[in-house]
């Protein structure tokens, strides 16, 4: 059983294979915490809460209850009683006062896991986890909130969220609600987090915890390019393989703070959820509010342990799409190869010449509707420009099938041009504060999904263009920033839940876009990476990873995604030399070796390949269709980081019965004068022998002493390493 309660020591135990999570009732009403660590066998662990030292708890020493309240570890702090510390949990009474305090009433366990309501969220049957409901209360103000906890036993996860109910007579204001917080004594923790930016995205970054509050956060209305709603403390000797992690990801989209804060007595608070700034919500008498859940995972073996529980989880209990456990389709999208000049004729040639080396879909990119001829138009008229492309869509894409090969498309739903008819229809429908100017990024407005009938509306149209030709997959793009943040909808006293609304509608319509059109691929997109995050994932199985295509910075970019993500996630294309983003000039093979690690596809004009390339594509072809199935659904690795190193890079791929893998090796920058080097592989079976290159090796030696890999002539030389059992 993943969750047990010692009634005599009021002890919850949260138990998944490898690791404990533990809360005590406190005085009958406060929810404390216990414990987060490796698996514990038994429920006597109250006197962790170390209350026979001062301040006592309050019952013993009632004057001190703000210390109490100031110095012990919380499940779920609140403003405005003596809690010092950041608050999870924020509420503004009708008279303007900030304070509550949530006793805790009862609880219940039950088997699997409820939905949480229009929101993105882990799922499970019985025989995959078990849920904890603690419900509280607030007697002045007549709120009702759950804690909700649930147990992943294989996956070594625990989700946690929470719902918040007005029970009482008047309006309540929340202005904060996030959805976890863990306090734990200081080890030495130093933070993780993935930071960067446009064509830099989630670069791994480290650091001390220091007195004082450290944070990552986003409030651009979505979780963003520069930070990443990922957060992870550990030990200071944690490295790949060793270390103790305490890791959080948010299944959410839009703005996000994750923080640690450590104090006057060396307590560690990690809170994450839905950022505060821009945020409240009026909860009339009998609404409920939901916060959106937040993943915890812990690791005892390091990072290389939490980014496989993390993988698993997503891959088994996250991802719902149907293309999940499936190879996708090879694309070449004409994003890079065209930009917006091309015609039904430059589309059809590239999807000939894609199709005889073996590639199988063809996505149109940005420019196909309205009039757009760049980007500072047309967004919102979603009807094909049939100028553009003669004949229609339905003509385009049964041209593309005869040569063999599916069709995708791209779209932008959640934006509106300022020139287009949509925009001169419908003003108001623009997110903006009356009197002040719109700000436009990429010359576009944000559409106010907070609104029904906007979501209705964009959504139809959408639907429109899917039904009118026999389209297999959508690039969904968003690219920009929310701003002036106002709608014409809301009243004054709810302005502050339009981000939040906001996101509710980009989920409502891929809700319903996946529902209605099962069988589209659905590839989420934000001006590159910059709303990957589990939220996109519960209906996308994919997510473009970066505009960044040049191999050697996708080393980084998909190591610091791949920390949490599963490798099947990530949208990676070839593209052409120099590289348009960066310049640079790689092996071609390189470019495809380093794709295959993610979705696989091109993004260059294939009929200006040289034969050679060509031939080059043929074979990365056929490397996808032999490796394909071990890269999605096998353990990930990281044997050797160029972000850290300076030098070279490396990761491999075993499969789930330790009978295959792969391993990927780059040197980034050739050396003078060096000899080999022994890459030391990782998950193999010890006592199983594998074959290399025709040679007898077993597990053991190839995990102890490692493989040789020689020194190459040139730099950005890569190779790919498969290991069969034998
Ligand atoms: C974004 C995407 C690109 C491309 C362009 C089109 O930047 O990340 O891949 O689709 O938009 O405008």
């Amino acid at each position: 059983m993943g969750i047990i309660f010692d009634e005599t020591n009021k002890v919850f135990l949260l138990n998944t294979k490898n690791t404990t999570y533990g809360i005590a009732v406190t005085d009958g009403m406060y929810l404390n915490h216990l414990y987060y660590g490796r698996k514990l066998e038994d429920t006597n662990i109250r006197y962790l809460l170390r209350e026979n030292e001062p301040p006592f708890i309050p019952s013993v020493n009632q004057r001190e209850k703000n210390s109490f309240l100031d110095m012990a570890p919380m499940e779920y702090p609140e403003t405005g009683m003596g809690d010092y510390r950041e608050s999870a949990f924020c509420v503004r009474s009708e008279g303007g006062h900030r304070a509550s305090e949530l006793a805790y009433q009862s609880y219940q366990i039950v088997g699997g896991k409820p939905e949480l309501e229009g929101l993105p969220a882990t799922w499970g049957g019985e025989e995959d986890c078990t849920t904890l409901k603690l419900f509280c209360r607030d007697e002045t103000l007549g709120m009702e909130v759950q804690l909700l906890y649930t147990v992943f036993e294989e996956e070594d996860a625990i989700t946690r969220s929470v719902i918040v109910k007005n029970a009482g007579n008047s309006s309540i204001y929340l202005e904060k609600v996030l959805s976890t917080c863990l306090d734990m004594d200081d080890r030495n923790f130093e933070v993780i987090g993935l930071f960067g930016s446009w064509g830099r995205e989630r670069h791994i970054q480290r650091m001390p915890v220091g007195y004082g509050r450290q944070n990552i956060a986003s409030f651009k209305g979505e979780s963003g390019h520069q930070e990443h709603p990922f957060m992870a403390l550990v030990t200071p000797e944690t490295n790949q393989d060793i270390g103790e992690v305490y890791a959080m990801n948010f299944v959410y989209s839009g703005n996000f703070i994750a923080q640690v804060e450590k104090n006057q007595f060396d307590s560690v608070r990690m809170l994450m959820g839905i950022h505060p700034e821009g945020f409240t919500w009026k909860l009339e008498p009998e609404e409920v509010f939901t916060a959106p859940e937040v993943v915890m995972i812990y690791s005892d073996e390091g990072l290389g342990k939490m980014t496989r529980s993390f993988h698993d989880l997503y891959r088994n209990h996250l991802i719902r799409s149907s293309y999940l456990h499936k190879k996708r389709p090879i694309l070449i999208n004409n994003w890079e190869a065209t930009y917006f000049k091309f015609d039904e004729k430059k589309l059809l040639d590239i999807a000939e010449e894609a199709s005889k080396l073996g590639i199988e879909m063809l996505v149109m990119d940005d420019g196909w509707f309205g009039h757009r001829e760049n980007d500072d138009s047309s967004l919102g008229d979603w009807f094909v420009n049939e100028e553009k492309l003669k004949g229609g869509l339905n003509k385009l894409v049964e041209d593309v099938k005869k040569t063999g090969m599916s069709f995708g498309i791209w779209v932008e739903p959640e934006m509106i041009s300022p020139d287009s008819e949509l925009y001169k229809k419908h003003p108001d429908w623009a997110l903006q504060i009356p009197g002040r100017e719109i700000t436009q990024s990429r010359a576009q407005y944000v559409l106010d999904l907070s609104r029904d009938e906007v979501v209705d509306a964009v959504y139809e149209m959408i639907a429109n263009v899917l039904k009118s030709a026999d389209i297999r997959y959508v690039k969904w793009d968003m690219n920009r920033q929310l701003t002036t943040i106002g709608s014409f909808q809301w009243p004054a006293d709810r302005q502050g839940e339009l981000y939040h609304r906001y996101v509710l509608g980009v989920y409502k319509m891929q809700e319903r876009l996946t529902k209605d059109f099962p069988y589209i691929l659905l590839e989420n997109c934000s001006s590159g990476g910059a709303r990957f995050d589990p939220g996109m994932l519960f209906y996308s199985p994919q997510i473009w990873c970066s505009d960044d295509t040049d191999a050697i910075e996708r080393l980084a970019i998909q190591e610091g995604t791949a920390l949490i993500y599963p490798v099947s996630t990530m949208g990676a294309h070839v593209s052409v030399c120099p590289n348009h983003i960066i310049g640079r000039v790689t092996p071609f093979e390189t470019r495809g070796n380093i794709a295959l690690l993610g979705t696989f596809g091109y993004e260059l004009d294939i009929t200006k390949l040289t034969e050679e390339e060509k031939e080059a594509v043929k074979v990365q072809v056929q490397n996808y269709h032999k490796y394909n199935d071990l890269i999605r659904e096998g353990d990930y690795y990281r044997l050797a980081s160029y972000a850290e190193n300076g030098c070279y890079d490396s990761w491999m791929i075993v499969d789930k019965n330790k009978k295959r893998a792969l391993v990927f090796y780059v040197q980034v920058l050739a050396r003078a004068n060096a000899k080999s080097k022994y890459m030391r592989l990782k998950g193999l079976d010890p006592k199983q022998y594998y074959q290399i290159d025709g040679k007898r090796y077993l597990g053991s030696t190839l995990m102890n002493a490692g493989i040789s890999v020689s020194a190459e002539m040139g730099d950005f030389r890569s190779k790919l390493i498969p290991v069969e059992a034998i």
